[in-house]
């Protein structure tokens, strides 16, 4: 019998690691997959164990604990943090203790996001630049300073020297609210992160809001067809890894639709009118007060306390793992506009629309009321 394939899963209780975790329970080569998972919770690693999971409790941050695991796995997914410095250093030299033992060349298929590609637009103008994942050497001329390059970098050198394989995905905005078997049994975050910051922010003023005219544009990606694109390259690079470009080729965005901020705020804001939470659906521009407030800090760490709960800067940087200084707080006023040819090259179909993702926010909005309450 063949050792079964060794794969190190993090961030599984989160939106996109629960999802990527709830396609493998249903993977026709589940039995031979040996899945380790690393979470926070020690309630949440009991119940991944019931799914038939190994789970060890602990902190990427942790970097003995970072590195013995992902020596001891074939394939690492990283989904807990995109800019997570130490998590990443770790990582990889975990997976270069593998390589040095045993010769084999580890898989590492890391989240990235396609804030990569932002620009400083604050909601005034709409670019015309569109990255293809299919033209590296546009994507590889970005400058080094861009958000969450830090990271990818390191992936690359690492691929570079020949000790992994690496392939970064990068989602766009991700929507929907989850309901996969890890959300119902409690395990799994089930919400996105930029339509539920815009909701709350609207809720609070009592009008949806935008940053200056709306005018910017990004893609938008379904959470199900995010987590089959994972699987999709997950299945290509086993069935021929010699057939996927990796390293500083490897790049895969996450899109299947694209939006204006304004339309994203219409339809928050009709949702606030039809759930009389506001008597007027037109957005308005959020103030640099509002900005400050709601819409995060100048210090932009993708942890979960600040990006996704807290409306209040109570961060300082010590706080943060990986520290990025954008633009004020103007996140959601810059453009990032991509074509994902790459996974669909692989087989990768999303369906999913632009009209989908506007249609499901009336839902975000309901749940962002309930859990107010
Ligand atoms: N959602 C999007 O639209 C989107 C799009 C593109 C890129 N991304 C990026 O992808 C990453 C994951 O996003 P997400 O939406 O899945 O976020 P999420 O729901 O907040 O999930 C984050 C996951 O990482 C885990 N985690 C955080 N810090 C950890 C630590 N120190 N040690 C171990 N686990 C830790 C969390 O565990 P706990 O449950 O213990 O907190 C959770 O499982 C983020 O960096 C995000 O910026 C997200």
């Amino acid at each position: 019998m063949s050792s079964p394939l060794r794969i190190l899963m993090t961030g599984v209780t989160g939106y996109i690691g629960g999802s990527i975790l709830a396609r493998f329970l249903e993977h026709p080569d589940f039995a031979s997959f040996k899945i380790t998972t690393l979470v926070r919770s020690p309630e949440k690693a009991e119940k991944i164990r019931a799914l038939g999971v190994d789970a060890v409790v602990g902190s990427h941050n942790d970097s003995e604990l970072m590195q013995s695991l992902t020596a001891s796995n074939d394939v690492v997914f990283s989904t807990t943090d995109s800019d997570d410095h130490e998590a990443i250093i770790a990582t990889l030299k975990g997976m270069k203790k593998r390589h040095d033992a045993t010769g084999s060349v580890p898989i590492l298929i890391h989240t990235s996001g396609t804030g990569f590609l932002i620009d400083d637009a604050k909601g005034l103008y709409a670019t015309e630049t569109i990255y293809d994942d299919l033209k590296s050497d546009q994507i590889n001329a970005l400058p080094d300073t861009q958000f969450h390059r830090n990271i990818d970098l390191e992936i690359l050198r690492a691929d570079e020297a020949g000790y992994i394989k690496s392939y970064i995905v990068l989602p766009s905005t991700i929507w929907g609210i989850s309901d996969g078997p890890l959300v119902k049994k409690g395990i799994q975050n089930p919400i996105s992160m930029q339509v539920p910051q815009l909701i709350r922010a609207s809720l609070a003023r009592g009008r949806a809001g935008m940053v200056g005219e709306g005018k910017n544009i990004w893609p938008d990606v379904n959470i199900d067809e995010v987590a089959d694109l994972y699987v999709v390259l997950f299945n290509a690079i086993r069935a021929n890894h010699n057939g996927v470009a990796h390293g500083r080729e490897g790049y895969f965005f996450g899109e299947s639709g694209e939006h204006t901020m304004y339309e994203v705020a219409k339809a928050i804001g009709e949702a606030l009118v039809a759930l009389g939470k506001s008597d007027n659906p037109e957005p308005s521009t959020f103030t640099k007060e509002e900005v400050d407030k709601y819409l995060g800090v100048s210090y932009f760490p993708t942890t979960y306390s600040v990006w996704k709960f807290s409306w209040t800067p109570n961060v300082t940087a010590s706080h943060c793992h990986s520290v990025h200084v954008l633009q004020g707080s103007d996140y959601l006023g810059t453009n990032s506009r991509c074509s994902g040819n790459r996974p669909r090259a692989l087989g990768w179909k999303p369906v999913k629309t632009k009209d989908d993702f506007l249609a499901s926010i009336r839902a975000e909005v309901e749940y962002q009321i309930n859990i107010s309450k």
